[in-house]
This record gives C-alpha cells, structure tokens and sequence, in this order.
C-alpha cells in the first residue's frame, strides 16, 4: 500500500512484514512514534524545501532511507516538500557550452529546476560519496541548476547570491572511516558542500548542516536505526524554528 504525506509529493511504501533490505520500511513505526510530539513543539513558519536525491537505487539503499526519513520529517513539521530523484527523472546532467555562455540560453528543461531553487527557504541534498564528490547526476544538476549569472553573480565587492541566508541540509554516506577521508583525503565532501557551493553562496554557520554516515558497507542493522534517528534529528534542527 502507498501512504501519501498530504505535503510530500511522494509516495511512502509500507508492505508490513515484508522485509526490504534496511529500506525505510524497518523503521517506520520509529518515524510515527514522534509524530505527536514533533506537532505539539513545532510553531515555526511553514517553509518550502527543496529535496533532492542522488542515487541509482529506486528503493532499496540507505540513501534512499534517509531521503525517506527526511520527507517524512519536514512533512510532519509542516513545510512543503518540493522532491527531486534524479535518477529516476533521467536528469540530464551535461551542461552545454551555451548554458556556460554569460546570459546564455536556459534550456527549457532546466528552468522549472532554476525557478524551485530560488523560490525554496531550503535545501537538502542526499548522496552518496563517489570518489570524493556527488554522483555525477547531481554535480550535473548543480551545474546546470544554479547557474552564475541566475543563482549568483559577481559583484565590485564580490559573490551576490539571490539565495543568501537560506538554510540546507546535506546528507552523505561512504565506505572510507572518518580518520582516513579526514587525514588522508581532506575530508572532500564537507569541504565541497560547506565551503565551494553553499559557502558561496552565502549559507553558512547556523542556516547549515552536512553529516556524513560512515562506514556504510561495515554498519550494523542498529547502527543504521541510530543514523537515521539522528538524521530526523538533524532534519528538525536545520528547519525548526
Ligand atoms: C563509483 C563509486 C565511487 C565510490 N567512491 C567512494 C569513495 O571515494 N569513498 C568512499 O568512502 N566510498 C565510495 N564509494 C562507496 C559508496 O559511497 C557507498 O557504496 C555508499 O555510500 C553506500 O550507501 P548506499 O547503501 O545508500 O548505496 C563509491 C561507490 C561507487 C559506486
């Protein structure tokens, strides 16, 4: 059976019994177990956040868990869950030379993606680390998605973002433990996310949040149970009031 969240436009599946992998199926009753609390504390503003997802996997990954566990979050807080999998959208991730052209054309395609991304109070991005980045879909929509020119430009004192001050989220997950991807590799994706893109464009210190989960191919069923209590954790933190 299919339980749509009246403020998410997507479908959460919930076959009892049936045993999917550690899809967010397992962990639904812990997701509902909060749902009255989370109504009685949450006063904020209702805001629109867009969700995006980058992973090949439909339905059976922890990224996709998370994904889950992070829509149904925002959903019973009561903000507008704007949700993008780019996979199964088949993004188009190759920015062509005309869109790298100052004020070059904005495909078709690609202006309702630029037009959520302004109007949204918030961002989330989930993904899993390949070789140190986004999945090359996501780098794609980033790219064509907000674009200089259109998300920011430059000014005589610099950066001039139109999505300064917003709040994101990023939730990534690796192979690699912590010590390694921070003593050997510089800790990429934190690097990428806080400091390249959304640094950039003027969301820092509080309005921001990135965790990545690790190491997903040793982790226990718990652990998991563990991560995604903490990603609803963090999820109300970056978006409550
Ligand atoms: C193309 C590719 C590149 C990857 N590169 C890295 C990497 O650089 N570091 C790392 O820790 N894990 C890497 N991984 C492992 C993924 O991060 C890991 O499978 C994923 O986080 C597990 O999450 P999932 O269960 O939701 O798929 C890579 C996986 C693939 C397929």
């Amino acid at each position: 059976m299919y339980a749509i969240c009246p403020t998410i436009r997507v479908g959460l599946q919930i076959d009892k019994g049936v045993k999917k992998g550690y899809s967010v199926v397992e962990y639904e009753v812990l997701i509902r177990g909060r749902y009255r609390s989370w109504c009685a504390t949450f006063k904020g503003e209702k805001m629109k956040i867009l969700v995006v997802l980058g992973h090949p996997n439909p339905s059976q990954s922890f990224n996709r868990s998370v994904c889950e566990t992070v829509m149904q979050t925002l959903g019973m807080m009561g903000h507008e869950v704007i949700f993008h999998d780019l996979y199964a959208e088949h993004f188009d991730p190759l920015m062509t030379y005309d869109e790298t052209v100052k004020n070059g054309p904005i495909p078709e395609a690609i202006q309702p993606y630029i037009d959520e991304a302004l109007s949204a109070d918030g961002y989330v991005f989930i993904h899993p680390n390949w070789w140190g980045g986004p999945p090359a879909i996501l780098r794609g929509y980033i790219d064509r998605v907000y674009r200089s020119g259109i998300v920011y430009s430059f000014g005589p004192n610099g950066v001039i973002s139109r999505v300064v001050g917003r709040r994101a989220m990023v939730i990534t997950t690796s192979n690699t433990p912590r010590d390694i991807e921070v003593s050997i590799y510089n800790d990429p994706l934190e690097n990428f996310w806080k400091t390249v893109f959304f640094g950039m464009l003027g969301i820092d210190g509080d309005h921001f949040r990135h965790r990545n989960f690790e190491s997903v191919i040793m982790s226990t069923h718990e652990q998991r149970v563990r991560w995604l209590e903490q990603t609803q954790q963090l999820t109300e933190k970056v978006f409550g009031s």
